[in-house]
């Protein structure tokens, strides 16, 4: 069966990029999410028989990378890692190039980088499609992973509050995107001065009206309160590693906890994208707590990218 004759709007999705949460409907994301869920339980398969996916990652990773590989493998493709230190990309061969040149080859892209605009330079580029598999500014295949592991815990994804502790950072931006599309109520608490960027917010807020709410709060326990799932990531992300001492302090008294647990909803589940520094945003204690849901979300990022290269590649 056809992707598009059970989901009807992912069919609109082949051919496209994934550079945002924002880039694709709310239906879209509903059905991405069941796709996956589907994929998860085994009651649906996909043949994605030769396609190729290239990775070009400038950061490290260990989750998008082996989810991504091993979820072309499950679809039966392959996939590629063109680590940037052995091809022409880290000698600064131009985007607008390596893009040409790799869309001969290969069926579509994931890149990890810095600046969202050379994804998008990738992206205008290349005839296949890009996918983000993080940038500085969005982590939009995180979010979906995040949102599975929400709704399999919850069921209705709707009506729910979603509660992010830390730095207004890539992740926090597309569970704000994402949270948005899908009617989850997004509270970001962080100290001041690292909020989200001002026009993802506004961004989230414009998706989210008359649906659900996109907060920010400056303290800890006013965002934690009532919430069904309690986020947190590092304070200080990739690029930012000169500023983690200074970052450490600012943080000082924004660890995720027990105590900002027992402020949720008592069945709330604990989430982090990982990698995770125990002790500091998140204590070791909740990392292991009977509410983590930590490694199921990680997981997900398996069966949510299959749902999506399945989408993209029309499988
Ligand atoms: N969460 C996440 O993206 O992990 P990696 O950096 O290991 O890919
Ligand atoms: N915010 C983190 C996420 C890592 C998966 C970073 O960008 O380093």
């Amino acid at each position: 069966m056809l992707i598009r004759e059970r989901y009807p709007t992912l069919g609109e999705l082949q051919g496209k990029d994934f550079l945002s949460s924002a880039q694709i409907t709310a239906e879209q994301t509903r059905e991405l999410l069941e796709l996956a869920a589907d994929l998860k339980s085994g009651k649906l398969q996909i043949d994605l028989a030769g396609k190729t996916l290239g990775l070009i990652f400038s950061k490290a990773s260990t989750r998008t990378r082996v989810s991504f590989s091993v979820a072309m493998a499950r679809l039966g493709g392959q996939t590629l890692d063109l680590n940037p230190s052995v091809t022409q990309v880290g000698r600064g061969e131009p985007i607008a190039d390596t893009a040409r040149v790799l869309s001969e080859y290969l069926d579509v892209l994931a890149i990890r980088t810095f600046a969202q605009a050379d994804l998008e330079k990738y992206a205008h580029w290349a005839s296949i499609p890009v996918i983000n598999a993080l940038t500085d500014l969005e982590h939009p295949c995180q979010a979906l992973a995040d949102y599975q592991t929400l709704q399999e815990n919850f069921g209705e994804l709707k009506g729910l509050t979603l509660c992010y502790v830390g730095d207004g950072n890539n992740v926090a931006h597309s569970l704000m995107l994402c949270g948005a599309l899908l009617g989850v109520n997004v509270r970001i608490g962080c100290p001041k001065g690292f909020e989200p960027d001002a026009d993802v917010l506004k961004q989230a807020s414009h998706i989210a009206a008359g649906k659900c709410l996109i907060e920010i709060v400056h303290d800890p326990e006013t965002a934690a309160k009532g919430a069904h799932g309690l986020y947190t990531d590092v304070w200080a992300s990739m690029g930012q590693e000169e500023e983690k001492e200074k970052r450490e302090q600012s943080f000082d008294g924004w660890c995720l906890d027990q105590k900002l647990l027992d402020l949720a909803e008592p069945n709330a589940i604990v989430l982090h994208c990982l990698p995770a520094y125990r002790g500091l945003e998140i204590s070791a204690e909740l990392m292991e707590s009977k509410a983590s849901r930590i490694f199921d979300q990680a997981g997900n990022r398996l069966h949510a990218q299959q749902a999506l290269l399945a989408a993209l590649l029309g499988g």
